[in-house]
Order: C-alpha cells, then structure tokens, then sequence
C-alpha cells in the first residue's frame, strides 16, 4: 500500500509568558487551520496539527499537538517536517517574548513598567529553509494593510511555494471570524481569490489550488 500523503500545519496563536499567569499573545481563533486540517484528513491525508491554545475540539482523524510558546511549536513540527508532504504555516505566532520569565508572579510597583522583548523564533522560514524537492511549503499573511504587497514579499523572503493572503481589518472576514476572505499566490504568480465564505469553504479551495493533483480520496 502506499503510505498514506502527509499535512503537517500548525494553528491558532501561541503564548509568550511573562510569569506564570501573565503572557503575550493575540487574537487568533484557530478556525482557519483546525478548518484546513479537518479538510485535510477529508482527503485521506494523514494530519498532524500543531495548535496554540484554542477552544476548538480536534478535528476528526487529526493527530493535534498541542503546545503553548514559539518555541514549543517549533520543537512539535521539527521532528514531524521531514516527512510531510505539505506544510502549512496558519499559526498567528507571537512574534516577541520577555528576555525572561519569572518563576513567581510579578507584583504591580504601582509605576510604570518598561518590558524588554526579543524576536521570537520564526517557525515558518526555519522550516522552509529545510524544504526537500518533494515537499510543498504555504504561508499566511494576515494583514490590515498593503496585503498583497505584503504576501509577495513573505512569499519571496520566506522561500514559500504558496502564500495565503487575508485582510485582518475586515472584522467580518477577520482573526475570529467564521468566514474568510483569502487570495492564494504561488512562487509562480498565479494569483487566485476566494470568499467570503465559510472558513470550511475557504479550507477547501486552498486545498484545490495548492495541492489539485491529490484533490480526491488517498
Ligand atoms: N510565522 C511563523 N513563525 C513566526 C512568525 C510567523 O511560522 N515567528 C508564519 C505564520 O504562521 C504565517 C507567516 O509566517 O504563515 C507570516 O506570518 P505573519 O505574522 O503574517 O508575518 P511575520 O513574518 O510575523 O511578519 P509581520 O508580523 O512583520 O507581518
């Protein structure tokens, strides 16, 4: 039998702890990545989800890794990347942390408080920088501004085959949303758009566009 096609994608936000009942964070549901994992594994693809705190449930056939900062989500796709066929990075990741954590909670001074931030690590393009001839890598842009000139240059500077564009400024299409508006763009320039529709709808024509040939059952 031939082994089964393999997603690997992460989704929703990750947190950034301060202390240990203090983090930063983001607005991020999760429902477009749980939505493109469940239309995954509709497919007959083998699915690993790697997914920041979320409410939602995981979608049936799913394997969900569940995880809370950066770093833990790039520690929960690396060893599962080299066999997947398809990577789709939909995490809203927090892209700074606190130089620090403290192992109490911080008591308020009743000043102000100045908060020392470094760049978190940026999961997608470690990983697209490993990409094998057989391996398919896409990208989101979440965007309030300049989305499709801000996709392209993710696209370009990530090394991505696909990039998702989405206009996050729309609350009706936005980060918390039950629908989406979206383009798709390829390395190649192939530019197609889509919605608004239901984010299971949306999940669905991502599939179709970069990944045709495997549209049916495995
Ligand atoms: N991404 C990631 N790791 C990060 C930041 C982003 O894997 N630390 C991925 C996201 O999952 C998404 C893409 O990179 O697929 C673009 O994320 P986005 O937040 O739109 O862009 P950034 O690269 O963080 O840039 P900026 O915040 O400046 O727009």
């Amino acid at each position: 039998m031939p082994r089964p096609f393999r997603c690997l994608l992460t989704a929703g936000p990750t947190r950034e702890h301060l202390d240990p009942v203090r983090f930063l964070s983001n607005g991020s549901s999760g429902k477009m990545g749980y939505a493109l994992a469940a239309a995954a594994a509709a497919r007959g693809w083998h699915v690993d989800l790697v997914s920041g705190p979320v409410v939602l449930a995981a979608p049936e056939g799913v394997s969900v890794h569940r995880v809370v900062s950066a770093a833990d989500m790039l520690a929960a796709c690396e060893p599962l990347f080299p066999s997947c066929d398809l990577f789709i990075a939909v995490a809203a990741v927090a892209d700074y942390r606190p130089t620090s954590i403290s192992a109490q909670k911080e008591k308020k001074t009743g000043g102000p408080l100045t908060l020392e931030l470094v760049p978190t690590v940026d999961i997608l393009r470690t990983l697209a920088a490993r990409k094998q001839p057989h391996q398919t890598v896409v990208g989101f842009a979440a965007e309030t501004h300049d989305v499709e000139a801000y996709a392209r240059l993710k696209l370009a500077s990530k090394k991505l085959d696909w990039i998702v564009g989405n206009d996050v400024s729309r609350p009706e299409v936005g980060m918390n949303a039950d629908d989406n508006a979206v383009f798709v763009l390829s390395a190649a320039g192939e530019l197609q758009k889509f919605g608004p529709a239901k984010k299971t709808e949306v999940a669905r024509f991502i599939l179709d566009q970069i990944a045709p040939v495997r549209a049916g059952p495995a």
